[in-house]
């Protein structure tokens, strides 16, 4: 992907003064950015979520109604353990993808979904994985990402192999769908591997501007 920049952040929704919000702060690689996820893209995902095409290889494949959709949003926004962006191509919200952190153990589960299908298989998926993980190592200090994914949804097992997470296991006929049992892999990605990875990327002193070493740049 091309050129990372530093940037403005974003305007979240406003919330209550009560509440501590958890939405990801603006991330950015190339075309893609990953920003605060507004109200006003919830029926977006209701609609990717009643696309049984986008949902394939989602062990929930049930359409939240509205008001569900609303009161999951104001409740990941409130929470201190979810972190939520929308993924933007341009304008256009092309998907969503989450964090859900265990601070004591300070491991997350990962989610991506593009709902867009035009932006399938054009290496989108792969930069949100990307930048995911650089945002919860170097900004959170988190040490470990975990992640699910059906076996038979190849482009997602790519996206995070390539980002460093290993698969480390199987749940055998997790889910049932499309008249078959699928098997669910387990994925992970240790803080250490991921340094690995990027030392051998790094060009070392005197190396590039703000946010493209680690191919993220994010502020709050
Ligand atoms: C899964 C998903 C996130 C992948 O994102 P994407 O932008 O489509 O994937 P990318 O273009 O980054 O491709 C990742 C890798 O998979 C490969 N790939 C892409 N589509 C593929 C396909 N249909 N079959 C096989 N490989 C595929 C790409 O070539 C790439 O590998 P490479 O870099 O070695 O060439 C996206 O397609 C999606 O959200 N789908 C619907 C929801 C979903 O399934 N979410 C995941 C739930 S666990």
């Amino acid at each position: 992907m091309g050129q990372v920049r530093c940037d403005e952040a974003a305007q979240a929704e406003p919330l209550d003064e009560e509440e501590t919000p958890m939405l990801g702060p603006v991330l950015r690689a190339g075309d893609i950015a990953l920003f605060p996820t507004d109200v006003g893209d919830l029926p977006l995902f209701r609609a990717w979520h009643a696309d049984l095409d986008v949902v394939r290889y989602l062990p929930n494949r049930f359409a939240p109604s509205s008001e569900q959709e609303e009161d999951w949003y104001r409740r990941v926004a409130a929470s201190e353990r979810e972190v939520l962006w929308s993924v933007r191509l341009g304008e256009q919200t092309i998907g969503y993808a989450d964090m859900g952190i265990y601070w004591t153990s300070r491991t997350a589960t990962t989610g991506t979904l593009l709902g867009d299908r035009s932006a399938w298989g054009k290496g989108y998926g792969s930069e949100v994985v990307r930048l995911r993980a650089a945002y919860a190592f170097g900004w959170l200090g988190l040490n470990r990402l975990e992640a699910d994914s059906l076996a038979g949804n190849v482009a997602m097992h790519r996206a995070l192999e390539k980002a460093g997470y290993a698969r480390i296991g199987t749940r055998h006929e997790y889910v049932y769908g499309d008249g078959k049992w699928h098997d669910s892999y387990l994925f992970e990605l240790l803080r250490r591997d991921w340094e690995s990875k990027q030392s051998a990327k790094s060009p070392g002193p005197g190396g590039p501007p703000c946010g493209e070493e680690t191919g993220y740049s994010a502020r709050y």
